[in-house]
C-alpha cells in the first residue's frame, strides 16, 4: 500500500477545462494553485472530508490544467478583471503566480461554438476554425488537442470538465436517440449542426478522458452520448453544478418532508448579472437551466407542491448572485405558515472548489477501471443522471458508500 501511495503521489492528473477563459474555469485554475502553494485558505473541498481519505484523491498539487474556449482572452487577463470586479481572486496571488498561468494559457486550444445557440455566437468572434467542417473532422481534431496535451505534460491521468456557457436543450429527437443514430448524425452533419457538447464528449471519450458536465448543457449526456462513452470505457457524469440555491433547497426541502409539513407552493428567484447570466437571459438557453433547477423540490416534496424559478440577469451585481426563496406550507390544523430565505453567493467561488473535487473523483473512477455514470458524485448536481435521489444528505451518503466500499475492498 505505501508503495502504491507513494506512486499515487507523484501522479500527473490532467484537468481539461471547456470554456477555459470563463470566470469559473479562471477561478478553479488560479484557486488551485493559490491553495496549492499555500497562499491561500483550504476551505470548500469536499475531498478534504476525513471519511473520504481513503479514496486516495489526487493532490492538488498534481493537477496541470489545459482546455478549449472560442474567445479570445488569457486566464491572466480573465483573473485580472476578477480580481478588480470583486476581490474574489487576490491580485497578489495572480502576480506571484503569473508564471503558472502563461503556461496554462499556452495550453488553451481553440473550442468549437456548434449548434450553440446566438448567444454564445455573440459572446465574440468564435476564435474557432470554419465550423463547416465535418462533425467527425470536428471530434478528431478535439480529441487530438486532448491526446498531445496527456503526451507533452506525460499525464497519468485525463479528465474533461465542461464549463462552458450554457447551450440551449437538445431537441427531443437527439434526447431520444440511439447511439446508431448519434453516429449516423455525426456522419453527416457539420459542426455547426451539432451542439458543441455532443462534440466535447465524443471527443473525451475518444481519447480515453473521463467527462464532468457541469454546465446545464443537456447535448453533453443524452442516452446516446452515454452510450457512446460507455463503449469507450469512460466514466461520465453531470449535470449542472448544485451551488446556490439548488444546494440550499435540496437540503431543506427533507426537512419539511420530515415534519410532515405541507408545503403548498416554493417559488425562488434569481438574479445575477456575470457573462453566465448574459447567455441565461437568451430563452433558448435559459430553458436549459430552468430544466434542471426545477426538478428537484418535486422529486423531494411530492408532485403536489406548485414550483417556479425565475433567472433575470442584472448586470451591475457581476458574480454576485443573489437569490429569494419564498415557500409557503401549511402545519397542525392546516394553519399557513411561510418561510423566505435569501441566498448572496459568489458563484464561481462557490463552484470551483467542486469542480476540483470532481475531477479528482473523476480520476478515481478511472484508476478503479470503472465507466458510465460515477452515481456516487449525484450530490454535486442539480439534475444528476440516473438518479431520482435529490435529498443532499442521502446523495452524500451514496458517496461515503462508495468511499466505505473501497476501504473493505482493500482490507
Ligand atoms: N456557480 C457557478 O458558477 C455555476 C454553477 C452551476 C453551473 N455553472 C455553469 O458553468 C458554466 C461556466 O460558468 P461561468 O460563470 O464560468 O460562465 P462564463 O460565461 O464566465 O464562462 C463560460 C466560458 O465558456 C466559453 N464558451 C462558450 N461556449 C463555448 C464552447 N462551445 N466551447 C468552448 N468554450 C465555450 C466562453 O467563451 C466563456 O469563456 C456555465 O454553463 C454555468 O451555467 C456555473
Amino acid at each position: 500500500l505505501d508503495d502504491a501511495r507513494r506512486d499515487d503521489s507523484q501522479r500527473r492528473l490532467g484537468v481539461w477545462l471547456i470554456g477555459a477563459f470563463g470566470s469559473l474555469a479562471t477561478t478553479s485554475i488560479v484557486g488551485c494553485l493559490a491553495v496549492a502553494k499555500r497562499f491561500a485558505p483550504r476551505i470548500g473541498l469536499v475531498g478534504d472530508d476525513p471519511r473520504l481519505a481513503q479514496l486516495g484523491l489526487a493532490p492538488l498539487e498534481a493537477i496541470v490544467f489545459g482546455g478549449h474556449d472560442v474567445r479570445r482572452s488569457s486566464i491572466l487577463d480573465e483573473a485580472v478583471a476578477i480580481s478588480s470586479e470583486n476581490g474574489s481572486l487576490r491580485r497578489e496571488w495572480i502576480d506571484q503566480l503569473r508564471t503558472e498561468l502563461t503556461a496554462v494559457d499556452r495550453r488553451v486550444r481553440t473550442g468549437v461554438v456548434g449548434a450553440g445557440g446566438g448567444a454564445i455566437r455573440a459572446l465574440g468572434a468564435p476564435a474557432g476554425d470554419a465550423e463547416d467542417v465535418p462533425a467527425r473532422g470536428c471530434i478528431r481534431r478535439l480529441s487530438e488537442d486532448l491526446r498531445a496535451f496527456r503526451n507533452s505534460e506525460r499525464l497519468d491521468g485525463l479528465v474533461v470538465v465542461n464549463l462552458a456557457s450554457t447551450e440551449p436543450p437538445p431537441t427531443t429527437a437527439e434526447s431520444t436517440e440511439s447511439l446508431d443514430a448519434l453516429e449516423s448524425r455525426l456522419d453527416r452533419s457539420t459542426a455547426a449542426q451539432v451542439r458543441a457538447g455532443t462534440l466535447y464528449a465524443c471527443a473525451a471519450a475518444d481519447s480515453g478522458a473521463a467527462f464532468v458536465n457541469f454546465a446545464a448543457s443537456g447535448s453533453c449526456l443524452t442516452p446516446a452520448v452515454e452510450a457512446y462513452a460507455v463503449r469507450a470505457t469512460v466514466p461520465v457524469m453531470g449535470s449542472d453544478g448544485k451551488t446556490g440555491e439548488t444546494l440550499v433547497k435540496s437540503a431543506l426541502a427533507p426537512m419539511f418532508r420530515a415534519r410532515r409539513l405541507d408545503v403548498m407552493s416554493w417559488v425562488g428567484f434569481n438574479i445575477l448579472g456575470n457573462r453566465d447570466g448574459l447567455v441565461l437571459s437568451d430563452e433558448s438557453n435559459k430553458r436549459s437551466k430552468l430544466g434542471t433547477k426545477d426538478g428537484v423540490l418535486p422529486a423531494i416534496l411530492g408532485s403536489g407542491v406548485r414550483t417556479r424559478v425565475g433567472i433575470e440577469y442584472v448586470e451591475s451585481l457581476g458574480d454576485a448572485k443573489v437569490a429569494w426563496d419564498h415557500i409557503h406550507f401549511r402545519g397542525f390544523l392546516g394553519h399557513p405558515m411561510s418561510m423566505q430565505f435569501t441566498w448572496q453567493g459568489c458563484d464561481s467561488i462557490l463552484a470551483a472548489p467542486l469542480v476540483l473535487d470532481l475531477a479528482r473523483f473523476a480520476d478515481v473512477a478511472m484508476r478503479r477501471g470503472e465507466c458510465g455514470p460515477m452515481l456516487h458524485l449525484a450530490s454535486f448536481f442539480k439534475a444528476p443522471i440516473h438518479c431520482d435521489e435529490h435529498d443532499l444528505h442521502r446523495q452524500y451518503e451514496r458517496l461515503f458508500d462508495y468511499a466505505r466500499r473501497t476501504e473493505s475492498k482493500r482490507s
